[in-house]
């Protein structure tokens, strides 16, 4: 096999191609990144008519000594539900256990590790005076801070708040408040949260950091099929996500069937990207959802939460909505440039008449707003006016490979392409699979060879707690304390200098494969100043290839010390990281001492190969 690649008709790959897609699916927020250890903090998990439903609230005592229930008289006014605790005990009645209260294990276990500090809160309301005790299983902590000073038993809501700093590690605890005091008694709004979150902006460290070593240069979000919900009473509603968390109603999502606090809200996802330094791309409701639609003479309510989220994320200070991010903290703008109008709404009767809603009023009150379309425009032209349009695929390895030509002959007249989700599936990924991954690289060569066309591509799902894998594969796995990456992630991982970078013409001569693709592009390691010329090969077939490249006009020299070579393969097909072993399948880097401009390579059968060229 031979490959030139040449500088001729060389071109800019977008700044912000390679970004990250984050839905609330698989607990990705609510007991992943958002720092938050207490599940169904409010108690409103069971919904207004719920009265039994604490889930995952557990009692501690028995039934002489406790019962609980829900009553909706809180003094948070979008929240109503309480929990109301009558204890037998206490007094000349000791009570078991050594005092009788509630428990909750957080999402699967509550991390402590030693040193480290906690802000706790809850609210309270008794008739009389009481003790509260507030532990945590299987470790001791200090209390470092605490505001108990209160007068407890006048019958008002009080907010207690603790820091503590735990003396042992236990990565699954749980929270417990008992109480030896005989009465009655009313908590809400109970909240533990580490210190040591990302900037103190409430993102879990590790999994932050996971997502920044892709160098995401955009954040879509909050979903996916989230925003829709199975039923519009369901959908993601911005409105209900912001102010102070204690405010927030909560909502069940029944597409992907569980609660959220709505601690990570979308003000927290705008944060979210602004950390990342990543462009935000949000996502709203068309009117839509998975099972019932509105039409357009129904839709001002949805259009007028679109354009009040729009203000609400780059409004000034001054402005309503903005007012209200200045007021959480923000007072400058985010930089939204782009939203999405609905998910993969295509498809749905009324989607081409709301769209032209949402798109009438957006361009006449932002008209620099970036619009994207959920109808594909890679093969046929769009119905509506749009400046991108996306591309969902989900397939099996040999059809992802494929697919590496998708934008090949799509129109250079219309809107960009914005592959906003992709991903290898079913038997090929299992897991997420070695398989799965090469054929995503493959896929990427693609885009980047059509980055003419194609301005933002980004794998889905980004994050899938363990406990809760309802949508697998997934980019990156994890428990209370540990995670790792699929080999779907490290790929993404080759492929984050392609951001801005310059994309070379590149041909392949092939004699004996049709399974290879590659790319070439020249990238600029900004920190050690060095330029590179990367080349990335797929072989996606069963035999290993000899590879003979020519690097033409090329005025520099190909420097030997200094160039890499990096390899994603592994001994099995199916081959895929876990817990236990993490980095069974990652890239590994070695040095390139043939490196020139006329050089050969050998590439193992399923394999990436990314060589770093030093010029
Ligand atoms: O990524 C998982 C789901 O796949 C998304 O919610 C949806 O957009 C797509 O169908």
């Amino acid at each position: 096999v031979n490959a030139s690649f040449d500088k001729e008709n060389a071109r800019r790959i977008p700044q912000s191609f390679h970004g990250v897609f984050f839905e609330e699916i698989n607990h990705a927020g609510a007991g992943g990144l958002w720092a938050e250890l207490v599940s169904n903090r409010g108690f409103e998990a069971g919904g207004p008519d719920n009265t039994l439903n604490i889930y995952p609230w557990s009692v501690i005592g028995n039934e002489s000594s406790i019962s609980v229930s829900i009553n909706h008289t809180s003094c948070f006014e979008r929240n109503k539900a309480a929990l109301q605790m009558k204890v037998y005990c206490g007094g000349l009645k000791p009570c078991p256990y050594g005092g009788v209260g509630i428990s909750n294990p957080g999402y699967w276990g509550m991390n402590f590790e030693q040193g480290k500090r906690y802000k706790v809160v809850y609210h309270v309301k008794s008739e009389t005076k009481f003790d509260f005790q507030l532990s945590f299983t299987g470790i001791d902590v200090i209390k470092v801070a605490s505001n108990t000073r209160h007068v407890f038993g006048d019958k008002k809501w009080k907010r207690v708040e603790t820091i503590v700093e735990a003396k042992h590690t236990n990565h699954y605890s749980s929270l417990q408040i008992t109480t030896t005091s005989e009465g009655t008694f009313l908590l809400d709004q109970v909240s533990a949260v580490p210190l040591d979150t990302h900037m103190g902006h409430g993102f879990r460290n590790d999994l932050f950091q996971m997502v920044a070593d892709l160098k995401p240069k955009f954040l879509r979000f909050p979903g996916g099929t989230y925003v829709e919900g199975d039923h519009l009473q369901n959908r993601y509603q911005w409105k209900d996500t912001i102010g102070p968390w204690e405010e927030r109603p909560g909502h069940f999502d029944d597409i992907w069937n569980y609660w959220s606090d709505d601690g990570i809200g979308y003000f927290e996802y705008l944060q979210l990207a602004e950390d990342l330094g990543a462009l935000p791309i949000w996502v709203f409701n068309a009117g839509i959802s998975v099972h019932e639609e509105v039409n357009a003479s129904a839709l001002a309510p949805y259009v007028q939460d679109a354009l009040d989220g729009i203000e609400f994320a780059r409004g000034s200070p001054e402005s309503k909505w903005g007012s209200v991010r200045a007021a959480m903290g923000h007072p400058k703008p985010f930089d939204l440039r782009y939203v999405a109008v609905g998910n993969e709404d295509c498809w749905h009767f009324n989607y081409q008449g709301n769209y032209l809603k949402f798109y009438e009023a957006i361009r006449s009150a932002n008209p620099d707003i970036q619009i994207i379309s959920n109808c594909d425009a890679s093969s046929a032209p769009l119905k509506h006016p749009a400046d991108l349009f996306e591309f969902h695929i989900y397939t099996d390895s040999n059809d992802m490979f494929s697919k590496s030509t998708q934008f090949d002959h799509t129109s250079r007249a219309g809107p960009k392409a914005f592959v906003s989700e992709y991903a290898v599936w079913k038997e090929d990924a299992a897991n997420g699979s070695l398989l799965a991954a090469i054929a995503e690289a493959a896929f990427l060569i693609g885009l980047e060879k059509n980055s003419d066309i194609v301005q933002m591509v980004s794998y889905a799902p980004l994050f899938s707690n363990i406990n809760d894998r309802r949508w697998i594969p997934d980019s990156i796995v994890f428990d209370s304390c540990k995670l790792y990456g699929t080999p779907s992630y490290w790929v993404q991982k080759l492929f984050i200098e392609s951001n801005g970078a310059t994309f070379l013409d590149s041909t392949l001569f092939t004699t004996s494969s049709n399974k290879l693709i590659a790319s070439a592009i020249i990238w600029e390691n900004s920190t050690e100043k060095k330029k590179y010329l990367r080349i990335k090969i797929v072989n996606f077939g069963t035999a290993t290839e000899s590879l003979n490249i020519h690097i033409n006009g090329l005025n520099s020299n190909v420097q030997q010390f200094g160039s890499t070579k990096t390899v994603l393969a592994s001994t099995n097909l199916m081959d895929e990281n876990s817990f236990l072993d993490p980095k069974k399948v990652v890239p590994q880097t070695s040095s390139l001492e043939n490196a020139d401009k006329y050089m050969n390579v050998i590439l193992s059968s399923y394999s990436v190969t990314s060589l770093d060229l030093l010029i």
